[in-house]
């Protein structure tokens, strides 16, 4: 099945690495992102899931938990955790599900025939605490991701969701965002009573309004 955006997140019990896990239940009231991996004991995943693991804290932080999955056992991936840690400088510090039936991997369309038949994709999924799914993206296996982007988009969804803003290209946090467009300038007024910088009567900017509240506008 296809997950597109705004679908709920197939809910799942699987084995991991921190025991079993019941999808929704362990995502609980804050966010999530599932991550999967073509094989245990190979390069870019080694790298890939020692760079979550640094990164693990600024997603705490977030309230976002991280989980990762291949269709290996538990066996293989406690073995590969000790080759992460030694090799990475860092331990695994979120779980790992065992898809070995690969009933996860089919709920989330993670194995693609045309690329390889057998492997899931390089596939992550952030989902709100909704259980909705807010962001899909699919790498080739050669290609290791980059998981400060996954958390230049959380920011982003956090910041802007519910909100009258929209980040542009390449955003980092404290950088302007643009007014929706949706807004009309009557409307903007109200919510930005301090004005914007226009580039063109679309192209509204205002700093970052978290950057002052902490909260979004
Ligand atoms: C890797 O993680 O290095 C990898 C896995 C599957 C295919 C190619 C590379």
């Amino acid at each position: 099945m296809t997950l597109r955006l705004g679908d709920v997140a197939p809910d799942f019990t699987a084995a991991s690495t921190h025991g079993e896990i019941r999808f929704h239940e362990w995502i609980g009231d804050g966010w999530a992102i599932l991550f999967s991996h073509p094989k245990d004991f190979t390069p870019v995943c080694t790298t890939e899931l020692g760079a979550v693991a640094k990164l693990k804290p600024e997603f705490d932080k977030r309230g976002v938990k991280v989980v990762g999955l291949s269709v290996d056992g538990v066996e293989d991936h406690e073995g590969w955790s000790r080759d992460i840690e030694a090799t990475q400088g860092v331990a695994l510090n979120f779980p790992l599900i065992a898809d070995k039936n690969r009933a996860v991997a089919e709920a989330y369309d993670m194995i693609h025939p045309n690329a390889e038949a057998t492997q899931t994709v390089r596939s992550v999924f952030v989902i709100d605490n909704q259980k909705k799914v807010r962001l899909t993206l699919t790498y080739p296996a050669s290609t290791g991701r980059d998981f400060d982007e996954v958390l230049r988009v959380v920011d982003s969804l956090k910041l802007t969701s519910g909100s009258s803003v929209a980040t542009p290209a390449n955003w980092r946090q404290g950088d302007d965002v643009i007014i929706l467009a949706s807004l009309s300038d009557e409307q903007a007024r109200e919510k930005f009573p301090d004005g914007w910088r226009a580039e063109r009567p679309y192209l509204r900017y205002v700093p970052d309004p978290s950057k002052q509240t902490g909260r979004t506008a």
